[in-house]
């Protein structure tokens, strides 16, 4: 099983962003982390990060072909993306849709997800461990268990 995770826009910068909201810890580890969960699992973690909407947008659809669920994290795009929703509706996989901070706990602006009424569910304020919790139910709703 192949299960492709998708951070947006800024997210490269984790670690030295706002790390009062966000943590210390950087993208790096964070990827380091679910490929080593997907060791423990027998199954392909691929991540892939972008800032640009276009090219999250192509990846989603190739995921279509090569990979059974998605984790996302759109960023700010979460909020302003039907692109990225649209994509994300057309692609045929489970999408689990992630956040490292509680968006519903933050400015009005950030309540709004273009992504939540085509995803399978949401997991938000749980810092790095977020996009092992969704990772967690992309393979459970890949597996179909
Ligand atoms: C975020 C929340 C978004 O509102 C913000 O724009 C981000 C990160 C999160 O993971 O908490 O870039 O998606």
């Amino acid at each position: 099983m192949k299960l492709l995770v998708i951070h947006g826009p800024n997210l490269n910068l984790l670690g030295r962003r706002e790390p009062e909201v966000y943590g210390r810890t950087t993208l790096e580890e964070i990827n380091g982390w679910l490929k080593e969960w997907g060791k423990q699992k027998g199954v392909q973690v691929d991540a892939f990060q972008s800032n640009s909407e276009g090219e999250i947008v192509s990846k989603i659809q190739q995921a279509g072909d090569k990979h059974q669920a998605l984790v996302i994290n759109p960023g700010a795009y979460t909020h302003t993306s039907v692109a990225i929703r649209d994509a994300a509706a057309a692609c045929g996989l489970p999408v689990v849709e992630v956040h490292l901070s509680n968006i519903f706990s933050r400015e009005e602006y950030r309540h709004r997800s273009y992504l939540a009424e085509v995803a399978s569910g949401q997991i938000a304020g749980f810092g790095p461990l977020s996009y092992l919790l969704g990772l967690t139910a992309a393979h459970r709703l890949a597996s179909k268990v």
